[in-house]
């Protein structure tokens, strides 16, 4: 068990390109600007989206010499040999308990396949966040409502894994994760799938033991700034402020919001 004072925020999900690397980041620096010593470990390490991203503002900042604040980084790349898993997952246990002696919070972003890492981030983690559009298909990795038969449920494959993880956390005497479910991407248009999908998500969190958090927009902003490594909480920051606009702004308080729902007594 890792002695430990950092609170760890793992953000997950069973599929690609819902978000996750993107709250990843906004996420460790919402809580750096509010003063929390903030690390990230970046699980995917073999695609590098967070790396990657941390690195470009690292860049960013340098070349126009402006002091931005930036997470520890740890990237961690799957090993291939089934044999090393057992020696690789203690060392990344090992690299993570010292994080957390002295940091307060611990963001890990995770693959969008099931590997040994990804289930080693679920482990660690005593919050989870799972983005996810609202597209059914996205939806059935949590579960299926059967319209005829409201009544007749199957959990997704992601809802079933999460169980086996809180199970194995409720084994190790921890305490219930907090698993939140936020919406992705989600279109500012009122529309019958989009009611229906936000229905279903509602009833399927209480079969499943989640709670669903404010949605974040489908904004370009969000996918403008990862060349400069830049998030929407930035803009306030000096030399950036001449660039800041309303949908800035909303963006900003959105994430401000997911991290209230996350941590309201942080
Ligand atoms: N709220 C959003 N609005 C618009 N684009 C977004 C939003 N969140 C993420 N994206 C974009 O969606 C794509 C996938 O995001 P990413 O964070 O890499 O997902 P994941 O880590 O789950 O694979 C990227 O192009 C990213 O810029
Ligand atoms: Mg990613």
């Amino acid at each position: 068990m890792i002695d430990k004072k950092a609170h760890i925020i793992t953000v997950s999900n069973e599929k690609g390109g819902t978000g996750k690397s993107t709250i990843s980041m906004h996420i460790s620096i919402l809580l750096m600007q509010e003063g929390f010593k903030t690390a990230v470990v970046d699980m995917d390490g073999r695609q590098g989206t967070l790396s990657n991203y941390i690195n470009n503002r690292c860049a960013f900042g340098r070349q126009n010499g402006i002091n931005l604040i930036v997470p520890q980084l740890i990237t961690v790349t799957p090993r291939e040999n089934t044999a090393e898993y057992a020696n690789h997952i203690s060392e990344i246990k090992m690299a993570i308990g010292e994080l957390a002696k002295s940091y307060d919070a611990i963001i890990i972003d995770t693959p969008g396949t099931k590997n040994y890492l990804f289930e080693l981030a679920h482990q660690l983690a005593d919050t989870l966040i799972t983005p996810i559009s609202d597209s059914f298909i996205d939806l059935n990795v949590l579960g299926t409502i059967d319209e005829a038969n409201p009544k007749k449920q199957q959990a997704g494959q992601y809802a079933q894994f999460v169980w086996e993880i809180k199970k194995y956390l409720a084994q190790q005497g921890k305490p219930l994760l907090n698993w939140i479910v936020v919406g992705n991407k989600i279109s500012p248009f009122n529309s019958r799938n989009k009611n229906l999908f936000f229905e279903h998500l509602q009833k399927i969190s209480k079969m499943y033991g989640f709670r669903v958090a404010g949605n974040l927009r489908d904004r370009t902003i969000y996918k403008e700034m990862f060349p400069q490594g830049l998030t929407v909480l930035d803009l306030n920051t000096k030399d950036l402020k001449s660039k800041m606009t309303m949908s800035h702004l909303a963006a900003k308080q959105e994430i401000k919001s997911l991290a209230e729902f996350i941590c309201p007594q942080r």
